[in-house]
């Protein structure tokens, strides 16, 4: 007899789980995983080297792996490098982060973002190679037209921005996690549906040469976790 690799459950079909890892190295697989995520930093300056796409395709395809709720994946990530593209949503972009910094935000707002030096110019918007606009759908049409309910829309996107953000790093490549408020240019420049509002904006790329990042602490392991 062979061995049943799927089969039917709930009226479904299921396939056996094919778990990668056989050895017991977990201790020494999280020890490295945490090394090379510890040198992931926001950047802010980038270089105009080109990456080509199929990294970039690579590394939507991990985020695109990322659990959803009930399996919806709520999410469309737009990868753009055509410079005129780029240059509307510098240009828009700045025009609100403008704004902001002179009209909406709070002075403790101000005051929190003086160590990371931010300003309302964003040049990076241009310069690096790719912008990936990520989207989160906040519905879906079937293929009949109904509206069909999508599931823990927010978590389900920040999960599969995480799992990008770690994608574009582990790649050797660096990203800032991008918010201009309202973004909603964006879902005008990119013509993108009615069920669908931008979520994240992030430049993709190499560092400029010889850059500084702010001088930041993360919390001590003691602050951020707790064992019971
Ligand atoms: C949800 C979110 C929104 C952010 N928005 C912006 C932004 O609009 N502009 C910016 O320069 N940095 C932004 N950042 C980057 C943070 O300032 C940065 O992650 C933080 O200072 C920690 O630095 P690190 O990423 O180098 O660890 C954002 C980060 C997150 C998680």
């Amino acid at each position: 007899m062979g061995q049943i690799i799927e089969k039917e459950i709930n009226g479904y079909p299921h396939i056996i789980y094919q778990h990668p890892q056989q050895e017991n190295n977990s201790v020494d697989l999280s020890a490295e995983y945490l090394c090379r995520t510890k040198s992931r930093r926001s950047i802010r300056e980038f270089s105009n080297k080109e990456v080509p796409r199929e990294v970039i395709e690579n590394i939507i395809k991990t985020a695109a792996t990322s659990p959803s709720g009930a399996n919806k994946q709520p999410w469309i990530f737009c990868a753009v490098s055509s410079p005129e593209i780029k240059s509307k949503i510098k240009a828009a972009a700045e025009k609100e982060e403008k704004i902001n910094y002179d009209q909406r935000m709070s002075e403790e707002w101000k005051q929190d973002l003086e160590p990371l030096a931010t300003t309302w110019q964003k040049p990076y918007l241009e310069k690096a190679p790719w912008l990936i606009i990520v989207f989160k759908q906040i519905f879906t049409y079937s293929s009949s037209g109904e509206k069909r309910n999508h599931y823990y829309v927010n978590e389900s996107v920040g999960i599969a921005c995480g799992l990008l953000i770690s994608a574009i790093h582990h790649a050797g490549l660096v990203t800032l996690t991008h918010t201009p408020s309202p973004m909603n240019f964006l879902s005008e420049i990119l013509d993108r549906p009615d069920n669908e509002r931008p979520y994240l904006l992030l430049p993709v790329g190499f560092p400029e040469n010889s850059i500084y990042v702010p001088k930041i602490h993360k919390k001590p392991f003691q602050e951020v976790a707790q064992f019971y």
